[in-house]
């Protein structure tokens, strides 16, 4: 599944309720990243949601294509092998981490799931379970702590080589330095994948193609990095916080 991702004039409500999306136009050239930026509540979850079928745009509600394909024509079993996603309160299953990590491949070897785990550091954490792969997790086993967790799922989705990542706020458990390597991590695996984004620390978007920031459902700006730190907007004040005298980048996030 390759080609441009086009939200054309899409708007979004969850049961006929208040407007979530409001007419959002928004082209992801095939091969780039897109950085996704937004207050709480600004509909950034709902909007990748969207891209992978857990909900539906209605009819009448504008469209999201991909490769010119209406994703409604899209068979979502299909749709979602082509979407590696990771979300924002990642799932784990009551079974092994191991398992967690290679259950998108049922035939899946201990080593990829190793190097799947030390790609996404999470190699260290396994290691530390006396029963290391094989140890319990989820409801009936060991608590992962938040950042474990979505390790965990980022973990999952480097054993697959999906052509569209969209990374939900995914990093905002894990510290700085283990963020920067992990997306170091991303870019040198998905080169030619869409990637897709959302985070609230600026500097784990600031190397994307491009970058929105979403706000009350709709894109209030648009651009680069370069661009938006300094285009008076959201973006720069978000920006001047992060990477002000007031405590450094965490301040905000
Ligand atoms: N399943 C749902 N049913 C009804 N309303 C929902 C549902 N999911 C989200 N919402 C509402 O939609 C709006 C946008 O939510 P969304 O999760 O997309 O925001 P977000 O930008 O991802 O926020 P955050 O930064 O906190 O993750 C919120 O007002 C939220 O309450
Ligand atoms: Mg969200």
């Amino acid at each position: 599944m390759t080609g441009d991702i086009v939200f054309e004039n899409v708007s979004f409500s969850y049961n006929n309720s208040k407007e979530i999306l409001k007419n959002i136009d928004l082209t992801v050239k095939s091969g780039t990243t897109l950085g996704i930026l937004g207050g709480t509540g600004s509909g950034k979850s709902t909007l990748v949601m969207l891209l992978d079928k857990l909900y539906e745009v209605k009819e009448g509600c504008g469209r999201i294509t991909i490769g010119g394909v209406d994703i409604r024509k899209i068979k979502t079993d299909h749709l979602r092998r082509n979407i590696g996603i990771v979300l924002q309160e990642p799932f784990l299953f009551s079974r092994s981490l191991g398992e967690n990590i290679g259950i998108k491949d049922p035939s899946i070897t201990l080593d990829r799931i190793k190097a799947a785990s030390v790609a996404a550091h999470l190699h260290e954490t396994a290691q530390g379970f006396a029963k290391g792969y094989d140890t319990f997790v989820g409801e009936r086993g060991v608590t992962l702590s938040g950042g474990q967790k979505q390790r965990a799922a980022i973990a999952r989705n480097f054993t697959t080589d999906c052509p569209i990542m969209i990374f939900d706020d995914s990093l905002s458990a894990v510290d700085t330095e283990t963020d920067a390597k992990i997306r170091a991590e991303i870019e040198a695996r998905f080169g030619t994948a869409t990637v897709i984004i959302i985070s609230h620390r600026i500097t784990t978007l600031s190397k994307a193609d491009k970058i929105i920031v979403l706000e009350n459902g709709r894109i209030v700006e648009e651009g680069t990095h370069d661009e938006l730190k300094c285009a008076g907007g959201v973006y720069q004040d978000i920006y001047e916080i992060q990477s002000g005298s007031s405590g450094g980048e965490e301040a905000a996030s």
